[in-house]
């Protein structure tokens, strides 16, 4: 499968850490994934890690000299930083914040830096009353200043054996945040909010009315519109996913819970997508203590949970998306059509729930997508290729309406 990275040029400037050695794993993940990396690595990080081991692991020949004849024919401290589609700078020292923070252009990635005029991540690590120093904070404000992403480092025992901020941060952040690089950003400017996973509606304190949502498909919603360049709010129920890194989340239990929430979000939210698999009932009492098998009633009886979609609907507001999404087990279209209708929808995502590569729990799916207009089939894809696809609509849709009213339906995009 083709990734974010894939024909992207990388141009990675490792300095004098310690942590060097991790991001050697980087530069390996980056090449697996067909990014064309180039390493440039300052004099101190090669006492950390061989140039051997990056030009091993990137395929490509270390660049470390500024005043390298070989290099200098292809003019490397301009065409480095000129020609990459992104720039790395990981692990950053202080010397090397310090030395981008003021133009010092006295060696090869310093130079290559200032010549480039692409995205540059910068992730610092390294002790951390030297992180904390002012010197060190004003050199990274005026580094973001110039637009320069810088990661916050993260906290723990570091290798000079303190606790505190200045631990490389994690590939899976990193990794987020190059891809949002990458991305054509279609939706910067939206606010959206996700709501995803399951709601758990208790019968007592060891028992609970849910479903089998995992939450897949929301946090991939949310994780891709993140990329995309939105604002991302997630509302999510108990799940096992980790929170994807940039994004906003408020945990939620039950329906009512997860009702308050997105409604409490609803009037900053320029497009909400209610991926999330509410239970319609709940028990109608909760005991508060553990039922007996011995006299435990032999049915429950329910109350009925607010539609936080309907209700979403009926105040929607003028130029906001609201996207829902409907889990059938037959007549895909007739059930979509008639919650998209019914709950004052622009867009519903309708998955089928009887096959083991859609709907629940499942890491595919295959979304039938309806407007007012029109019907759309998308492929079955994994579930972040399909969250793409849903916010390759949604952005279309969120642009027309905003450009000229009327014209947003499937159909109409599709001319
Ligand atoms: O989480 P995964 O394992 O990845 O699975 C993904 C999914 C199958 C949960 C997801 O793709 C999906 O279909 N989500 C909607 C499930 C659902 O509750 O469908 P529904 O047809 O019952 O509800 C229709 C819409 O109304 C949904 O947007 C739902 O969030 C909303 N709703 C429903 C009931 C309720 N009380 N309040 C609501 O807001």
């Amino acid at each position: 499968m083709r990734t974010g990275f894939a024909g992207k040029k990388v141009l990675v400037g490792v300095t004098g850490s310690i942590a060097a050695f991790k991001v050697a794993g980087w530069v390996s993940t980056l090449a697996k994934a067909e990014a064309q990396v180039s390493v440039v690595m300052t004099e101190s990080a090669c006492r950390f890690v061989t140039p051997l081991t990056f030009a091993a692991l990137s395929g490509n020949q270390v660049h470390r000299e500024l005043f390298d004849p070989g290099g200098e024919e292809r003019m490397d401290h301009i065409a480095l930083g000129r020609d990459a589609d992104l720039v790395l700078i990981a692990p950053a020292t202080a010397a090397t914040i310090a030395r981008l923070a003021n133009g010092l252009a006295d060696d090869l990635l310093s130079t290559a830096v200032l010549a480039a005029r692409v995205p540059i991540i910068i992730c610092p690590a390294m002790n951390s009353r030297m992180y904390l120093h002012p010197a060190t904070q004003e050199n990274i404000g005026r580094l973001k200043k110039f637009g320069y992403q810088v990661l916050t480092p993260g906290e723990g025992m570091m290798a000079c054996r303190e606790e505190g901020t200045g631990r490389l941060p994690e590939w899976e952040e990193v990794s987020e945040y190059l891809l949002r690089a990458l991305t054509p950003q279609d939706l910067l400017g939206e606010r959206v909010v996700v709501t995803a996973g399951p709601t758990r509606e208790a019968l007592d304190p060891a028992r609970f009315l849910s479903n089998r949502s995992s939450g897949k498909m929301g946090y991939a919603l949310a994780r891709t519109a993140f990329r995309r360049g939105a604002q991302v709010q997630l509302v999510s129920g108990p799940v096992s996913l980790p929170v994807p890194p940039g994004i906003d989340c408020k945990f939620v239990t039950t329906a009512r819970e997860m009702r308050e929430a997105t409604l409490g979000r609803s009037d900053w939210a320029t497009i909400i997508v209610k991926s999330a698999a509410v239970s319609d009932f709940r028990p109608a009492f909760e005991q508060a203590e553990k039922v007996k098998k011995e006299t435990a009633p032999r049915s429950v009886e329910l109350a009925e949970n607010p539609d936080i979609l309907a209700e979403l609907g009926k105040s929607k507001k003028k130029g906001q998306l609201l996207v829902g999404f409907a889990a059938e087990s037959a007549n895909l279209e007739g059930e979509g059509r008639r919650k998209l209708e019914k709950k004052n929808l622009d867009l519903i995502a309708v998955n089928s729930i009887t096959s083991e590569t859609t709907g629940f729990a499942a890491d595919t799916n295959q979304i039938l997508l309806l407007d007012r207009h029109g019907a759309e089939q998308l492929p079955l894809a994994d579930k972040e290729q399909v969250a793409d696809m849903i916010w390759d609509r949604a952005a279309v849709m969120i642009k027309s309406r905003s450009e000229e009213p009327g014209k947003q339906e499937i159909q109409a995009c599709r001319q």
